[in-house]
């Protein structure tokens, strides 16, 4: 029995490689249909700084390598947010509509696919934004100006195009032979981008709020 029903919840994956708009889009479907996001690269990074963390410096160096941390870690950290976001919800007075979750860069390899499906809730589809290297890489570089993070950087972007193609891709193409995955090609600008986004979840009967 998984945690939650697709009853009371829809779960829509978020994939594509590092830079190709995950979280950007994600911004424009949270303001338009309501989605709650959830980004498991952010639950990560904030779990590696949280004081008392564990699993601090493990995820601190999976992310350095591009590989993909322990899908237990992971899938306790989205699972708890979801509980998180259904408990506030459920307290305040707008709580008659279904929750509706976008969970961004995951899952990323097949072993969380099946476990999440299993224990947290089924995913209703996933959004699959589609990008060539050259952009992904360009844009990738651009952020690491001012982002901070550690793995925005030349080396560790080789790294996780890697793991993308070998690891992420397979987790597509499963979900695909079961008709869940809305393709989009997420080059040109953000707006042209989202635009293309919209008419895709349109097809799988999700419209703005
Ligand atoms: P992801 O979450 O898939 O890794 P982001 O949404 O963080 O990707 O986007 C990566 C970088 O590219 C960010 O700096 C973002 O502002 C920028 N970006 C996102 N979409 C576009 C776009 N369509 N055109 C140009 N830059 C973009
Ligand atoms: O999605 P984002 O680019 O923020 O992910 C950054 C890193 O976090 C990934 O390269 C990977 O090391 C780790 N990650 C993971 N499993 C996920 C999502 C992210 O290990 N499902
Ligand atoms: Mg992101």
């Amino acid at each position: 029995m998984s945690r939650f029903s697709p009853s009371e919840v829809t779960v829509v994956f978020v994939l594509g490689g590092p830079g190709s708009g995950k979280g950007t889009q994600s911004t424009n479907l949270v303001r338009d249909y309501g989605f709650i996001h959830l980004s498991a690269g952010d639950l990560l990074r904030a779990e590696q700084n949280r004081e008392g963390s564990e699993y601090g410096d493990l995820i601190r160096t999976y992310i350095r390598e591009g590989k993909i941390v322990p899908m237990e870690i992971t899938v306790a950290l989205l699972s708890n947010s979801m509980a998180d976001a259904i408990s506030t919800a459920s307290s305040s007075s707008s709580s008659a509509a279904k929750a509706r979750f976008l969970v961004d860069g995951f899952p990323r390899k097949l072993d969380q696919a099946v476990f999440f499906e299993k224990t947290v809730c089924p995913s209703e589809f996933t959004l699959f934004l589609t990008c060539p290297e050259e952009v992904m890489e360009k844009r990738l570089l651009k952020r690491g100006e001012t982002s901070g993070r550690d793995d925005d950087n030349a080396e560790s972007i080789r790294k996780r195009f890697r793991t993308f193609v070998e690891t992420s891709m397979p987790v597509v193409d499963a979900f695909r032979e079961q008709d869940k995955v809305v393709s989009v090609e997420a080059t040109g600008s953000v707006d042209e981008v989202y635009e293309r986004i919209r008419e895709g979840l349109k097809t799988k009967g999700l419209h703005p709020l």
